[in-house]
Parts: C-alpha cells; structure tokens; sequence
C-alpha cells in the first residue's frame, strides 16, 4: 500500500522534531508533501529535509488549507492559542488530523470543537503520547487483568526537572496562561488523561490547589540584574543561570531545548539569544504566572481516589505512579521503566491453594516470596541523562509514546482506506475527558471550591 501523505502545519519543536522526523524514519509508512510555517528558515528546513514541493509550502495554515486536499493526514503542531482555526479548517477539507495537545484553552473553545468534528464527520487524534508508551501500557495490562485487585487509589506525580521547567514555564512559551494555557493544562492534561484511561472511570468531583511561590521578583538575589548575562553576582550560586545550562552543560546538544533558544547551535549565537531573547532572562525577573506547583485530588465512584502532583523542584525530568489495590501494590518510575508489582498474597501458594509463606526473600527482606514482587523494567528513557551526557540522545520522545503514537495514527489512516470507521488514537471524544478535567481543576484553584464532574 503507497505511505501515508501529511502536511505539517507549524514545524516547531513537535511538528519538525517529533511528527516529521517519525516520517524521515519511517519513509515507508509516512511522507510529508506538504507545510505551513511562518518561520522562513524552519519552513525551509522541512522543506529541504523532506523534498516538498515548491508550491506545497506555505507561510501559514490559512493558505494550505485553503487549497483542495494534498495529503491524507495534517498534523496540527502550532501554539496553544491557534488550534480551532486550523483544526477545523482542516476538518472541513476532510483530513484526517492528528493534533497537539491542549486541544483547547477554554471550556466554551473545547465544547466548540467537540461538536464541529462531530459534525464534519473525521478522525482526529490527540498526541496524548504517554498511552503509547510501554511503561503506561504494561500498567494498564497489570490493572485489567486485576493484579493489585479493586483499585482504590492512584497517585501520579509529573516532575519535568528544574531545568525544563524553567525553560518552558518560567522563560518560555507555557509562562502566561492568558498567551498559552495553565501549567495543568499545558504540561499535566497527559496525566490527566492517562489516569483517565488507567482507571476506565471519569471521575465525579475535582479538588486543586497550587501557587507560585519560587519565580517572584522578591526572591531574586540581591543585586541580580535583568539577564543572566549582565553579570549576575549570584551566577555561580543560582540553578537557572542560563548560559551554565545553554552553552556550558548543552554544549554539544543541538537539539530541543537549544533549538527553543536559536535555529543556529553555535556558541556564539546561543549566547546571542540569552542577550537578547526570553531564555536569558532572570527567572525572578519574568513575567510569568504559572503556578510552580500544584496538586489535584479526584473522586470517583465507590470511593475510589486519585491524586496528582506537577511541579518544579525536582532534579529529575520524571513522572512516578503508585496504583493500591485491595490485593496489591504498584510502584512505577517513567524515567528509569521499573514496575514493580506487589502481591498481598503469595501467588504460587494462592495459586496451589496451599498456606501463605511469610519467608524471608533471597536478600533477606521479610516479606513475600519471590515471586509476588515482580519487577518489571519496560523502557528506560535515556533522554534523562541529558544533562549528564549533552548530546546523547536527539530529542526527548516521551519514552517512546511520540513514535508509538505516530506509528498507530498512521496505521489507522491507512487502515481507513479499506474500513473507513476505524477509530484514531487517542481521539479527540477520549481527550476531551483529559481536558474538562484539567479546566475543572483550574476553577477549583482559582475558587477554593470542590467541582462536581
Ligand atoms: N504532545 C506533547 O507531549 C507536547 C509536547 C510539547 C509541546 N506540545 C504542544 O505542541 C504545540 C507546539 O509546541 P512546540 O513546542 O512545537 O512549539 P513551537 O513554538 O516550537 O512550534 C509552533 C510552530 O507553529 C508555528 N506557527 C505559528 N503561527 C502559525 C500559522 N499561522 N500557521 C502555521 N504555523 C504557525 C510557529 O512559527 C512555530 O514554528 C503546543 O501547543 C504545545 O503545547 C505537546
């Protein structure tokens, strides 16, 4: 069967680096034929990278989906607060679409685009990336086969690490709620989501709180000037001295997030763009309102529960999950891929009908036999090591999720071809969830008050 054809519509960090980079690798499965990106050189990037056409490269989405449909697919990759008009312009075209995540910024913008794909009747998918990932699959795998027995409670914690967080939501795009979307939304939807489907359950009531307590101007250190690059006198005592992270520790990165920084890698312009761009800024001395952290607490039925922490202080770019069952534990960590399962009671005398053995294990710990804690390690994630090895890896992935979630969306509309109703990943019905969610817990925030579901 002939590859699937895209169009990329906005070939930034994901559109050029995740979605587009899957075709380079895959150029049997999937070609990009066409672009819209306002951006010259990162248009022209693509454009040399993948041998589109001339006349199928556009300075912006209005013109590309202007014309008749080109492609089998678009890829909708562009800043949180330009998402409708493109995504529903390519639903009218009939496209199939894959579309980055927050689908929306408000409640009434979501709703809106809910019913037009309804109405224009094609398959769009959310890059909600962690479900595609072997760590979260093998959790859902030990849920639905009933490992840890009824699930009574689940907590996540999502830790980008000091680093990405003040990259992204401190100096970068995702600082503002009003020009981008609320950290929840923006960074913490996937976790939303993935908790949505861990549990098979929407939950019934929603609880947030969370503040902004570090990046503020009366933290600053005495005497620290607008930009890193002022001659902070705090320089080698702050963790966000930005030319340490961009042209020391990255120095042989050239990669997100250098190339959030600069098209151009080289040393001489990373230092130009901390001069004179947002990522050379002082981190107390930007005009960011994203909380630092925050907590969610859900309820669903019977009493089943769940949290989740998002936040900036930790050393580690991680999420970890613990899911207690009436008959079981699990403990899990994205970053290094360990699961460990936990049984309540020894499965092999269970299984035999025979009495509990209370042993001691191999290594002396008390507790259950070998074979009631089972660790499991899915898929370690190198791109943690990024600041102890610069360059090691190209670009994050999210622990495979990006090139699993490619993978499956362009077999579907493949798939499609010879049975049109197949069902895309993660689609947009499904995803919604994540974000009513998300847009209830920032009401709780905001409030103080529990939101019914
Ligand atoms: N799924 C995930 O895990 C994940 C991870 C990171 C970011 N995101 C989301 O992906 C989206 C893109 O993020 P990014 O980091 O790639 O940002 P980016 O700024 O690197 O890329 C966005 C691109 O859109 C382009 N653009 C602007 N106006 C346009 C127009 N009129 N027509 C076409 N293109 C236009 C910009 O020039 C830019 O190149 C954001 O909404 C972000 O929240 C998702």
């Amino acid at each position: 069967m002939r590859p699937v054809t895209i169009a990329v519509v906005g070939a930034g960090h994901r559109g050029a680096e995740a979605y587009a980079d899957y075709c380079l690798r895959h150029p049997d499965e999937v070609q990009v034929v066409a672009v819209a990106e306002p951006d010259d050189g990162r248009r022209a990037a693509l454009v040399a990278a993948h041998g589109i056409a001339a006349d199928r490269a556009y300075s912006g989405w209005e013109d590309l989906l202007a014309a008749d449909r080109i492609a089998d697919a678009v890829v909708v990759a562009t800043p949180d607060r330009l998402r409708t008009g493109p995504l529903l312009a390519a639903a009218r075209r009939g496209y199939a679409i894959l579309v980055e995540k927050p689908v929306a910024t408000s409640p009434a913008e979501l709703e809106e685009i809910v019913r037009a794909v309804g109405e224009a009747d094609v398959p769009v998918g959310v890059a909600h990336v962690l479900r595609y990932t072997a760590f979260f699959r093998h959790l859902k795998e030990l849920l639905d086969e009933g490992a840890v027995g009824r699930v009574v409670h689940l907590e996540q914690t999502e830790d980008p690490g000091y680093w990405h967080f003040v990259h992204s939501y401190v100096r970068g795009s995702w600082r503002r709620a009003d020009t981008s979307s609320p950290l929840l939304l923006a960074k913490a939807c996937h976790d939303l989501d993935v908790i949505t489907w861990l549990l098979g359950a929407e939950p019934a009531t929603v609880y947030s709180t969370g503040a902004l307590t570090q990046f503020r101007p009366e933290n600053a250190p005495e005497g620290a000037p607008e930009r890193c690059t002022d001659g902070c006198p705090a320089a080698d005592a702050c963790p966000f001295h930005a030319p340490r992270f961009y042209v020391e520790r990255l120095r042989d990165h050239h990669a997100w997030p250098v190339t959030a920084i600069t098209g151009d890698t080289s040393a001489e312009a990373r230092l130009r763009a901390l001069r004179e761009g947002p990522y050379g800024r002082c981190v107390y001395r930007c005009d960011n309102d994203a909380v630092d952290h925050q907590v969610v607490a859900l309820t669903y039925a019977a009493g089943v529960t769940a949290t989740l922490r998002v936040g900036a202080f930790t050393e580690a770019n991680t999420r970890t999950v613990r899911i207690l069952g009436s008959h079981g534990e699990i403990e899990g960590r994205l970053d290094t891929g360990e699961v460990t399962l936990r049984r309540f009671l020894p499965r092999r005398g269970a299984e035999l009908g025979g009495a509990p053995r209370w042993d001691r294990d191999a290594e002396g710990r008390s507790g259950l036999p070998d074979d009631d804690v089972v660790t499991v390690v899915t898929a370690p994630v190198d791109d943690v090591d990024l600041l102890v090895e610069p360059g090691r890896r190209e670009s994050d992935g999210h622990a495979g999720g990006d090139d699993g979630l490619m993978r499956e969306f362009v077999a579907t509309v493949r798939d499609r071809r010879v049975r049109p109703g197949v069902r895309v990943p993660t689609h947009l019905a499904d995803a919604a969830v994540s974000h009513r969610i998300a847009f209830a817990a920032e009401r709780s925030r905001s409030t103080g008050e529990v939101v019914h579901l």
